[in-house]
Parts: structure tokens; sequence; C-alpha cells
């Protein structure tokens, strides 16, 4: 049986591959320092599904090293995922010491066992100021771009997209993390794959204002609590994809088998992993479903002053990964609501605590 290890098992993405993959057949162990709000609850569910948990932080070399392997893969699903860390909230050497070297000593350990690695990336790579900078056409409910250059066009930003520019500090540590990987996969010729994936929603998110946004929105209308449009405006007019949790874990299965496979020539290969024109929303379109789905018209003020690092418009062009993987998103934003929507329903009582 392949043993898998997941860095941040027991948050969203991580426990949600953890038990994607427990059902097909793999022994997963899930590395994990609870540090997100509810991943204690995240942790009962995946080991009802057979998955170890040992508690250990991927800043301590020794948690690392302390694992009862081998394993076949690594996948480095841990981080501090706010975009606002560094610059409100957590500090700025708590972004750098979890997400930058958290993933150097992930990579270390997996050079020294040769491991292959999947590392979950982020979209947030990508300079917001060269984003925030394109021509916009502002329609009823949502901006539409209105301009293609390099790595851009009204059908998402592509892997070409030039990387001058700012992006958060969130987003420089895991573009740092990125680029040690690939030095690492051509050296020691170390399989691996980057995810830079945009917006992910579904079943299991602990959304908050500042990571995980969709079931945020729909968390808030489900508990009756207030929101607030801000920036660009204040009329909830910026755009954003989103990926439902179950077609990320259906390309990463993929992923995993073409990495364990005996020929694997993936060596630290970038692809963009998002919602793309199949499934994205405006904040506005967000609260017309929420408002369906949960019957609750919550009052949605206005903040006119932009949060730092924010975005306007992010759409993914998935090309590169469709072709490669033969993947595509197959569920609607809606749809993924509708499933969010289902799972909050079922498990109110043990989540009214972590979302209020
Ligand atoms: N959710 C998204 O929309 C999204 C989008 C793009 C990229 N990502 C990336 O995907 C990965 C998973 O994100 P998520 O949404 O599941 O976040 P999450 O916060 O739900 O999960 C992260 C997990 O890592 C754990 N963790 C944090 N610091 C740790 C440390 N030092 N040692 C061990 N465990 C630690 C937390 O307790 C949590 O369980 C992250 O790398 C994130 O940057 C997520």
């Amino acid at each position: 049986m392949k043993k898998v290890l997941i860095t941040g098992g027991c948050g969203f993405v991580g426990s949600n591959l953890a038990v994607a993959f427990s059902k097909q057949g793999y022994q997963v162990t899930s590395l994990d320092n609870f540090s997100r709000k509810g991943s204690e609850i995240l942790k009962t569910r995946i080991q009802g599904f057979g998955v170890e948990v040992v508690g250990g932080d991927v800043r301590n070399v020794a948690d690392l090293n302390d694992l009862k392997g081998p394993f076949d893969l690594m996948i480095e699903a841990c981080a501090e995922p706010s975009v606002l860390a560094g610059v409100q909230g957590k500090d700025a050497r708590y972004v750098l010491d979890v997400n930058l070297l958290g993933a150097i000593n992930c990579f270390e350990w997996a050079r020294e066992r040769h491991v292959p690695v999947i590392f979950l990336s982020s979209s947030r790579v990508y300079p917001y100021d060269r984003l925030n900078a394109c021509h916009f056409l502002e329609k009823d409910t949502r901006f539409v771009m209105d301009q293609s250059s390099l790595g851009l066009s009204p059908s998402g930003v592509s892997i070409e997209m030039p990387l001058e520019g700012i992006r958060s500090l969130y987003g420089a540590t895991k573009l740092s993390a990125e680029f040690i990987l690939k030095e690492y996969a051509v050296n020691y010729r170390l399989p691996s794959i980057v995810n830079r994936c945009g917006v992910i929603a579904g079943p299991w998110q602990l959304g908050k204002v500042d990571q995980g946004v969709f079931t945020y929105w729909l968390s808030q209308h489900y508990f009756n609590k207030a929101l607030s449009y801000i920036g660009y405006g204040g009329k909830g007019k910026q755009v954003r994809d989103l990926l439902h949790i179950d077609d990320l874990t259906d390309l990463i299965l993929k992923q995993a088998a073409c990495l364990m496979g005996a020929d694997s020539s993936f060596r630290g290969d970038i692809f963009n992993v998002g919602g793309s024109l199949h499934s994205n929303l405006s904040l506005l379109e967000t609260t017309e479903i929420c408002q369906q789905l949960t019957g609750n018209r919550i009052n949605v003020g206005r903040i006119l002053e932009q949060r730092p690092a924010d975005l306007m418009w992010y759409i993914t062009d998935n090309g590169k990964t469709e072709k490669v993987f033969d993947w595509q998103p197959k569920h609607s934003a809606q749809k993924i609501l509708e499933d969010t929507h289902i799972w909050l329903r079922e498990n109110e009582t043990l989540f009214k605590q972590v979302f209020v």
C-alpha cells in the first residue's frame, strides 16, 4: 500500500485530500499543529477514515524526521494562508517561518528520502499591482477584464503572466518556496509538481474574511451576521473564480499517480488550478445566491477604503493543466455554494462556534 504524508492535513484542503486518498486505498499520515481554528474537528473527521494524525510543526525539523515512514509521496498543504498575514493579524516573521522556512524543511525532508512532492502554491504569486492596473469594464453586477497581454486575457491569468511586482508577503513566501522546490527538483531529480491554486471552496472549509471568502460569505448569511463590500467603490463587483474541493482532489489524485509512476518526468512543473471561466462570481452575485440558498437577506455594508493586497479580478486560465492531466473543473459556482450550504446545515452545531 502506498503511503502519503500530508502536511497541514487537518486543514480544509489537507483533510479533504486525506479522506480522498484514504478512500482510494492509500495509507495516509497527516502532520498538523492545529493552529487553524476548527482543525481539531477536522482531525476527528479524518481519523474516522483511518488517517493517522500526528501533532507536529513544519518549522521543527525533528517533527518531520520523527515521522514513521517510508513514504511514497508528500503533499505540502500547510500554511498561514491569509493574504493579510504580516499586514494585519499575525506578524511577518510568523508568515515567513511557516510558509517559507516550513516549506523548505518539507522539501529538505523529501530530498533526503527522495519522496515526490506536490506543493500547494497560490495564484497570489501573480502581482496584484499588475492585475489591478488592467483596464476593466464595469457591468451591472461585476467588473469584466477588458485587456489582453502576455499571460492575461478576459478568459484568465495563465502561467505566462510576468512575475515582477508586489504580491503580499503570503504570495512572496509561496513564490520563494516554488523557486527552492524547482532547484531541488532539477538538481536532485526530485519528482515534483507545483499547483498555483485560485480560491478553493466547498464542504469542510472553515472560511474567514481573509481566507475562504465564499464559504465565509455563505456562513454569514446562514447565521444572519453582518457583511461589507470592501473597496472598489463598495459595490461588490470584484470577481474571483472558485474551485470545488472535489475538483481539486480529482486533479491531485491524478498528479499523485503520475508522480509515483516509475518514469515521472515532472520536476517542479507549475500548473494553474482554479474555477476558471466555468466557475466565478462577483461578491454581489454571491450575495444573490446566498440569499436564495439560506432564505436570509442581511444588510451588506459598504466600505470605500481598499484592503491591502486586494484584487479587483482574478480568473484562472487552466489551459496547461487541462491539457497535461486531461482535467477540468466540473462544478459550477452555484453548485459549490449549494454543496457548502448542505454541509453547513448538516453540521451547524459542530461548526457554529468556529464561524460565529
Ligand atoms: N483554500 C484556498 O482557497 C487556497 C487557495 C490557494 C492556495 N491554498 C493553499 O493550500 C494549502 C492549504 O490551504 P487550506 O485552505 O487548507 O488552509 P487551512 O488553514 O485550512 O489549512 C492549513 C493547515 O495547516 C496547519 N498548519 C499551519 N501552520 C502549521 C505549521 N507550522 N505546522 C503544521 N501545521 C500547520 C493548520 O493548523 C491547518 O490545519 C495552503 O498551502 C494554502 O496556501 C489554499
